[in-house]
């Protein structure tokens, strides 16, 4: 289904993202993998064998770094489906914390959350829609913290992520209202079984019910070519940290 297509994966040296670029790549579709340290990028593609993967350093706050990604994957596959947005990392901020700690962290969390978002996703619905097909998938990986409110300590994720989410509802919308074939979704996983969440997820029973970032994958997969792909979709677990 994803055979001979080309996916971009921004975050792709990551907990998540090596897993999507490695289930994609076993179902045939060219890899683009990116990310902002060259170094972990070279060791995925080794993993992944050079064939049909290209590493690509980018920083995704950087437009004109997103437009040479583009350029480059198409320059070297000859065309670009999809790209996957799976940038940023987790902290906590609770009421416990100070109003100066708060600040930090909601800056901290606009660049490292909802810019990647913003600028990966903007560029790339221009880039699709500048091609002939007028075609592409645009998929962010956000988190069940966008759209639920009872969880502890995201006071600032929580938000942010809300904020990249609402920003690709947006886009996908205005791009329905053109009638254009480029597609927008988010993903919103609850807490995903990484090697990051050891510490967390220390039982075999918790890593089970959380959600497995193959899961995402192959969502993905099963949607690549759906024109009516649902805007947004919740993997939920019953996982209690
Ligand atoms: N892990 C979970 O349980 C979980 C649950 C729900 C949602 N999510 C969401 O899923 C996404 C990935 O999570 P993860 O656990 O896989 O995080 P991760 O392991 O920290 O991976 C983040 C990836 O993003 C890259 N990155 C960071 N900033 C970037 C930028 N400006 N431009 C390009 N690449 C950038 C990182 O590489 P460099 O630092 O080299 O750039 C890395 O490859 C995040 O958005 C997170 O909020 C995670």
């Amino acid at each position: 289904m994803i055979q001979g297509k080309t996916i971009i994966v921004i975050g792709a040296s990551g907990n998540i993202g090596s897993v999507l670029s490695r289930v994609f790549h076993e179902a045939g579709a060219n890899i683009v993998l990116s990310a902002r340290t060259s170094e972990k990028l070279e060791v995925l593609s080794k993993k992944l064998g050079t064939d049909r993967t290209l590493a690509v350093t980018t920083d995704a706050t950087k437009p004109a770094m997103v437009e040479k990604l583009l350029l480059t994957a198409q320059n070297t596959f000859g065309h670009v489906d999809a790209v996957v947005i799976t940038a940023g990392r987790w902290d906590r901020l609770s009421i416990k914390n100070q109003p100066d700690e708060a600040r930090d962290l909601a800056l901290r969390h606009f660049e490292s959350l909802f810019l990647p978002t913003l600028v990966a996703a903007f560029t790339a619905q221009r880039f699709f829609r500048q091609t002939e097909r007028d075609t592409g998938l645009i998929i962010n990986i956000s988190s069940h913290a966008a759209i639920r409110r009872e969880l502890v300590g995201n006071l600032s994720y929580g938000p942010m992520k809300a904020a990249a989410r609402q920003f690709i509802l947006a886009m996908g919308h205005e791009l329905q209202l053109e009638k254009s074939m480029v597609r927008a979704t988010d993903l919103q996983p609850a807490i995903v079984n990484t090697l990051d969440n050891r510490d967390l997820l220390d039982t075999e029973e918790k890593r089970a019910q959380a959600v497995q970032p193959e899961d995402i994958a192959r969502w993905i997969i099963d949607h690549f070519n759906d024109p009516n792909i649902p805007v947004e979709h919740l993997f939920d677990s019953q996982v209690i940290l």
